[in-house]
């Protein structure tokens, strides 16, 4: 693994730096419902080099780290840490994520500059349970009581502002729960 500055992070260089935001929307399932939690987060994302895989395949790779605290008593109450990846080669984004409910996944999607809106790059990847290649690992207890069925997060990023959106479809509590989270950020 190289660690140099001139790696071609394609997209995913917008991304290098340190991020906070207050607008955060959370709607998170519960059992007679759903709760809406407004939220702030920090999010940091590290430029850590390139990967080759098999002698052939080549991936830039930014580690990231993302805290988020609810407004109503500045508790954390998420915690989340991947890595973005991105193969220049095949112009394919991979996003990896892990929470600590038990819950990890591998994201992917194809990056065309002709998707960028007003300058900003549009980084838009998906998984599911049902899809070949980019899927979800779960626990035991969550596939039994809280399954996550599919992941997609779009982020639009560019002139130092960071927009997200990010949809989990969940069964728990006998239904299918839309699980959503959005924020706008400003890099730090
Ligand atoms: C900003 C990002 C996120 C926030 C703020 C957030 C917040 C929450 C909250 C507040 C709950 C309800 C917990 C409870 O009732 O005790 C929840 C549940 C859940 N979240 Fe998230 N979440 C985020 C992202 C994700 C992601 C990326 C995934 C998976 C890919 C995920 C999967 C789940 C699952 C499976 C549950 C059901 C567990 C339960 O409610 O008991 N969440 N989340």
């Amino acid at each position: 693994m190289n660690k140099t500055t001139d790696i071609d992070y394609g997209p995913l260089s917008e991304l290098i730096g340190i991020w906070s935001g207050d607008k955060g929307i959370d709607i998170a399932p519960e059992a007679d419902g759903e709760e809406n939690n407004p939220y702030y987060e920090t999010i940091t994302f590290a430029a850590i080099g390139d990967v080759r895989n098999a002698e052939t395949q080549l991936l830039a790779a930014l580690h990231y780290r993302q805290i988020v605290q609810r407004k109503s008593n500045d508790k954390i109450f998420h915690d989340e840490t991947g890595y973005w990846m991105w193969d220049a080669k095949e112009s394919t984004i991979m996003h990896s994520l892990t929470i600590p409910r038990g819950v990890s996944l591998l994201a992917g999607g194809t990056y065309a500059e002709s998707n960028d809106i007003d300058g900003k790059k549009v980084l838009l990847v998906s998984a599911s349970m049902d899809d070949k290649n980019w899927n979800i690992v779960q626990s035991p207890f969550m596939q039994n009581s809280a399954k996550t069925k599919s992941f997609t997060h779009q982020i639009t990023v560019g002139k130092g502002e960071l927009s997200y959106k990010e949809t989990m479809e969940i069964d728990i509590y006998g239904k299918q729960f839309t699980h959503t989270d959005s924020n706008d950020l400003l890099r730090q």
